[in-house]
């Protein structure tokens, strides 16, 4: 069982699931009558996309970046390389970046620049998580679901050596489960 890791929950299914709700609300009503392009960072993005996405009430088209930044292990390196570009051009589209969690920063600044460059016509972020207390860059944050503090947070997409993703709500990883 991935639950015996965990210390605690932080942030619980139900509570992510009105939170999304309400995030997607306001997305509808910030984009209505626009071109909205939703681009998710694989592979932690991807159930808060997959949540989102249908919390939103409008048009929306979606796409996917892959970057790699931690390398497998618990501290951000600063290190981004980018393993996939989007699929499509976003020229003159208004992009909204969905993220899980914002740490350092480093890795929404290199998306950010990356993103720039293909000169959307605007381009927002909106994560579920932002651990403020660690960040090195300062960037704005459009939407966020949730501040959490600096503790090793898993589950909802959010991996400890590619494990404990598929856990349905936010949970605390046990200090011995890190040192392993
Ligand atoms: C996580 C997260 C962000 C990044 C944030 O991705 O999805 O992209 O780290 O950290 P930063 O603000 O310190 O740059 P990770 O590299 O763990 O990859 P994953 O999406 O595959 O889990």
């Amino acid at each position: 069982m991935l639950q015996k890791d965990i210390e605690k929950i932080l942030i619980t299914e139900n509570q992510i699931r009105d939170r999304v709700k309400t995030i997607g609300e306001n997305i509808s009503k910030d984009y209505a009558d626009k071109e909205l392009v939703l681009v998710s960072i694989l592979r932690g993005g991807l159930i808060f996309l997959a949540d989102l996405l249908r919390a939103i009430t409008i048009p929306v088209t979606i796409d996917f970046m892959a970057i790699s930044s931690y390398g497998g292990y618990a501290e951000s390196s600063g290190v981004v390389q980018l393993i996939k570009d989007l699929g499509e051009p976003v020229l003159g589209k208004n992009v909204l970046l969905v993220e899980d969690i914002i740490d350092t920063g480093l890795t929404l600044n290199y998306l950010m620049q990356s993103l720039k460059a293909k000169q959307p016509l605007t381009l927002e972020v909106c994560t579920l998580l932002d651990k403020s207390v660690r960040r090195i860059v300062d960037l704005d944050l459009a939407y966020k679901g949730f501040d959490v503090p600096d503790l090793f947070v898993v589950g909802y997409g959010l991996d400890f050596n590619q494990k404990y993703r598929n856990l349905p709500f936010i949970g605390v990883l046990r200090e011995d489960v890190i040192q392993r």
